[in-house]
């Protein structure tokens, strides 16, 4: 499906989408959060995509936030729309996608765009990158999810300093503090997603799914997050991959799984 703002290309099971609008920053306007909403839809449906790598064009910008262009006067209850569509459309799809997704954070990460990092399952950053959420400079707060999502990954205080100051931190503070998994020079950020992205695609796909399900759990109000797990364990004995990974494991072999 051709994109206005996204290119697409798949390659041994990965699915590269790139957001792509340079010469904005990539910045996330309605065409865009459409598209990607298409996009990962379709993914996730697609048994040729195994799992999904998620970047930016140019070596500038990964996502610098929404398009603030787009931010036209409107009353708060056209704000909380913007947001609520935003979240369930492109943020929670993505967060509990049945698939794998790695964001590759090849520079600015700003608001909307740190807050589509954050949704994705792994992140890993080239070295020039800048993270921040600095809705706060705007008169705004974390619309799409980043007041939830970076107190799991960084703890409490540093996401309050985050969001109350507006700073922005670089690749080796975010590795430090757990908001990426990974950081390498620019050059190697796909090779390293795709290495990664290979190594999960190697292993029992329904099992990855139900562990995505199990993780996320625990953060939805009202789920008991061990119960989940316990029905995901149970689950994956059904799959014949289970039955497969314990007698490649006897037969000492590497399994062959087949996502069943
Ligand atoms: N929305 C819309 N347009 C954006 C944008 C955004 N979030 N971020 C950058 N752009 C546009 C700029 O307006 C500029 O467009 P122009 O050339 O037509 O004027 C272009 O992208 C390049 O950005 P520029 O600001 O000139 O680059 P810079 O190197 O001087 O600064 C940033 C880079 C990331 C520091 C700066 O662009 C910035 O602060 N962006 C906004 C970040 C933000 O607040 N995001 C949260 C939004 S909720």
């Amino acid at each position: 499906m051709p994109f206005e703002n996204l290119l697409t290309e798949l390659k041994d099971r990965i699915l590269y989408v790139t957001i792509n609008r340079e010469s904005k920053l990539n910045a996330l306007n309605r065409t865009t959060i459409a598209e990607l909403h298409a996009a990962f839809a379709d993914a996730f449906e697609n048994p040729e995509v195994g799992g999904i790598i998620i970047t930016g064009a140019g070596q500038k910008a990964f996502v610098a936030g929404a398009d603030i262009s787009e931010f036209a006067a409107g009353d708060g209850a056209t704000g909380a729309e913007l947001a609520r569509l935003g979240q369930a459309t492109v943020f929670d799809l993505i967060e509990n996608g049945n698939k794998p997704v790695i964001a590759a954070i090849n520079g600015f990460a700003l608001g909307g765009g740190l807050e589509l990092a954050m949704a994705c399952h792994i992140r890993i950053a080239s070295d020039n990158a800048k993270m921040g959420l600095p809705e706060v400079t705007l008169g705004l707060i974390p619309g799409y999810g980043g007041t939830q999502r970076l107190p799991l990954l960084v703890g409490k205080g540093k996401a309050f300093e985050m969001i109350m100051t507006a700073d922005m931190i670089t690749a080796d503070e975010a590795f430090r503090c757990g908001l990426v998994n990974h950081v390498t020079a620019q050059e190697n950020l796909l090779p390293k997603a795709g290495e990664l992205m290979d190594k999960i695609l190697s292993r029992a796909p329904l099992a990855v799914a139900s562990a995505i399900r199990a993780i996320n759990a625990g953060q939805k109000e009202g789920v008991n997050g061990f119960e989940a797990e316990i029905a995901e364990f149970g689950r994956c004995f059904d799959t014949a991959d289970f039955k497969e990974g314990v007698k490649a494991f006897a037969e000492k072999r590497k399994p062959e799984f087949k996502g069943v």
